[in-house]
């Protein structure tokens, strides 16, 4: 039985971000209730495991950042089969984000857009919530991946110390952790994915501790000498590997009275993401999770022939729902 069907006419009708807190708060209440969730998302997904970067993955779709942004619902999100989850963006301090409203669908385009700036409990809270779920021995099977980006009233050039400082906070609780330089919805940003800034925060976490893959997500508007010239940086330096990419600010493909401000997402972000695996994949062995615009299983197989080891969905998520998993299992097994 999978009741999304059902429920998503209902969750469409509330506002973007109202839906998805309501969907974030049952599933936090009903994370002890793993079998329910499982029987209620339809069938689990089979067992494709993957080992990346010394992880085992019990399938390659995991959830991508933003959706679970505190890590209040782990459980849930394995028992509807995803094989990760990444958490954050989590920042140094705790922030509000900008000014509601800031996320926005479009159902004819099959996208979202979001300008939700970083809204999150800061490291300190959300290591206090994982270190109760590990002592209480909850930890979740699947691998859980940390994604952190620079606290908002962080001058950019203390950006290094800022993400230094999420790391060292979340370090026990990720199996692996993400730099995110690419959202477009914290000002100047993007621009430490100038090698310099980017060689400072990949440099400042790997000499404080290298014991835990490191990698590093893209956004897809960068030229592609500078996608190259990062993925030189990242072998070089030791990176675990990239996720490719973050959301777009070219809304060429949105009609104009839709056009919000923020990062879009979903279908019409497919091809320029799996373009940005293609040219990573050209120029270095590294490992990427292709993410970006898989709204069906055929576009999960797109990123994977175009070298992604790992996928991640978030508007496919919301468009299709746990199905989306299974589809994706199933036609890759
Ligand atoms: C995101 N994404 C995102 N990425 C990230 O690294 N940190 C974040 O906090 C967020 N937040 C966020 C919020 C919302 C509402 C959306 C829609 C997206 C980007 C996300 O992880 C992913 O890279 C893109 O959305 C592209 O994948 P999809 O959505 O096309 O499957």
């Amino acid at each position: 039985m999978n009741i999304y069907p059902l429920l998503k006419p209902l969750l469409f009708r509330l506002n973007a971000e109202a839906a998805h807190d309501l969907t974030l708060h049952s599933l936090k209440a009903a994370s002890p209730l793993k079998p329910l969730i499982s029987v209620l998302s339809g069938s689990t997904p089979q067992a494709i495991p993957r080992k990346l970067f010394g992880i085992e993955f019990p399938n390659p779709v995991g959830l991508a950042a933003g959706l679970d942004k505190n890590g209040v619902a782990l459980h849930a999100w394995e028992a509807m089969g995803f094989g990760s989850v990444e958490i954050g963006t989590i920042t140094a301090h705790p922030q509000p984000g900008n000014p509601k409203p800031r996320l926005f669908r479009l159902p004819y385009q099959e996208a979202l857009i979001n300008r939700m700036g970083f809204n999150n409990d800061g490291a300190a809270v959300v290591a206090q919530r994982l270190d109760r779920l590990a002592s209480a021995h909850h930890w979740p099977k699947i691998p859980i991946g940390i994604n952190i980006g620079k606290s908002r009233a962080t001058p950019l050039e203390n950006a290094a110390e800022d993400y230094l400082e999420s790391f060292r906070t979340l370090f026990p609780y990720g199996d692996y952790f993400v730099i995110n330089v690419s959202s477009p919805n914290t000002p100047g940003l993007r621009s430490l994915q100038n090698t310099e800034a980017l060689k400072r925060i990949l440099c400042a976490m790997l000499g404080w501790e290298s014991r835990k893959p490191i990698l590093i997500k893209i956004a897809p508007d960068l030229a592609d000498e500078d996608v190259i010239e990062i993925v030189e940086l990242a072998e070089r330096e030791r990176a675990a590997g990239l996720i490719a990419t973050n959301t777009t600010i070219d809304h060429r493909l949105v009609p104009h009275h839709l056009d919000e401000t923020g990062g879009l997402s979903g279908l019409p972000l497919r091809t320029p993401s799996t373009r940005i695996v293609e040219l990573i994949k050209k120029h270095a062995s590294l490992p990427v999770i292709g993410v970006g615009g898989i709204m069906q299983a055929a576009d999960a197989v797109e990123k994977l022939d175009a070298g992604a080891e790992l996928v991640q969905i978030y508007t496919g998520f919301i468009y299709r729902g746990p199905a989306l998993i299974r589809e994706i299992c199933k036609a890759i097994e």
